[in-house]
């Protein structure tokens, strides 16, 4: 069982890492007050005694990583290698979080697992730096976990973006030509949980939630979750919000995967996103 085994959470200060040490209170978490990801010797000081490492920590500012790559990459790829040496040390398996990013959004159909990668965004190429690292270090006891479009209680995110916005713009335009899959952060919490106590095989893994929306139509959800007129978002186009690094347009994951090692993919985006909101993740006012 996963409550029986030692879990250590890096990046337990960030949106993601404060819903795995809600999950898991008897977990240690670890953030860049107590260490230092880019720095092997760092974490073999944090990384003791563990099971399970969890890695949440990265640079996740996808547009400033275009101009500061080699620090993004020092984060996200040099990083998870880090972690990888020390937990193939210590003989702890390594779950490492990475990105629908990895992939060039040019696709029509779900992103299988082991399709191509292509990332066109620094942000990407360094998570995929990270991936690849983790795999060479720990063949047999990895798992990239693969997810997109997260929210959560902690941490700006869009669900939050979309609150205020609609407090204090009288509509909102939202682009409408990029797809993916909205993902409640305590879901993935949920499904990374089950993946351990089942014991899955090390591997990679896509856990985003079922369907797929576009942020307009995701927009509009929050919209009428919390009660405003969903007609006041607008639809616009990703030519038309220009960003330094380029969005995938297509973002979708396949879950093909999970039947094949006993596991249901995370449920519907939109039943998610209710009960986010009903569970108090995001307060009204
Ligand atoms: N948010 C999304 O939509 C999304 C989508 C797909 C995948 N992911 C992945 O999911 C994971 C969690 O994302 P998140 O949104 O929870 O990220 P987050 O809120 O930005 O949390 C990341 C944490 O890592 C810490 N950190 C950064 N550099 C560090 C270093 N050198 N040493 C130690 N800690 C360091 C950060 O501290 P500072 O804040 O002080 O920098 C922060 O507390 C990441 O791997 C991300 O790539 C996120």
């Amino acid at each position: 069982m996963s409550s029986n085994l030692k879990w250590a959470i890096l990046g337990s200060a960030g949106m993601l890492g404060q819903d795995f040490i809600k999950a898991l209170p008897n977990a240690e978490g670890f953030d860049r007050d107590e260490f230092d990801i880019t720095n092997l010797n760092s974490v073999r000081k944090i990384l003791v005694d563990f099971d399970v490492v969890v890695n949440c920590a990265a640079w996740t500012a996808v547009d400033e990583a275009e101009e500061n790559e080699e620090t993004a990459h020092a984060i996200n790829g040099v990083g998870p290698k880090n972690v990888a040496i020390i937990c193939s040390e210590i003989g702890a398996r390594m779950v490492q979080i990475s990105t629908d990013y990895v992939f060039s959004g040019n696709a029509d159909q779900p992103y299988q697992v082991d399709d191509s990668t292509g990332p066109k965004s620094a942000y990407g190429r360094t998570k995929l730096a990270g991936e690849i690292a983790v795999k060479a270090e720990l063949p047999e006891s990895h798992f990239i976990v693969r997810t997109a479009w997260l929210y959560g209680e902690h941490g700006p995110n869009f669900v939050k973006t979309m609150q205020s916005l609609e407090k204090s713009k009288a509509t909102v335009s939202v682009v409408d030509d990029q797809l993916g899959q909205p993902t409640w952060t305590a879901d993935l919490v949920e499904q990374v949980l089950k993946m351990i106590e089942l014991n899955v095989p090390a591997g990679i893994y896509h856990a985003t939630a079922s369907g797929q929306t576009s942020w307009f139509e995701f927009a509009k959800r929050i919209f009428k979750e919390i009660g405003a007129d969903p007609n006041r978002v607008l639809p616009t186009t990703s030519d038309a919000f220009v960003r330094p690094a380029p969005r995938p347009a297509y973002s979708v994951l396949s879950h093909d995967k999970w039947a094949l090692v006993g596991m249901k993919p995370i449920r519907n985006w939109d039943d998610a996103l209710s009960d986010a909101f009903e569970a108090g993740a995001f307060s009204a006012s």
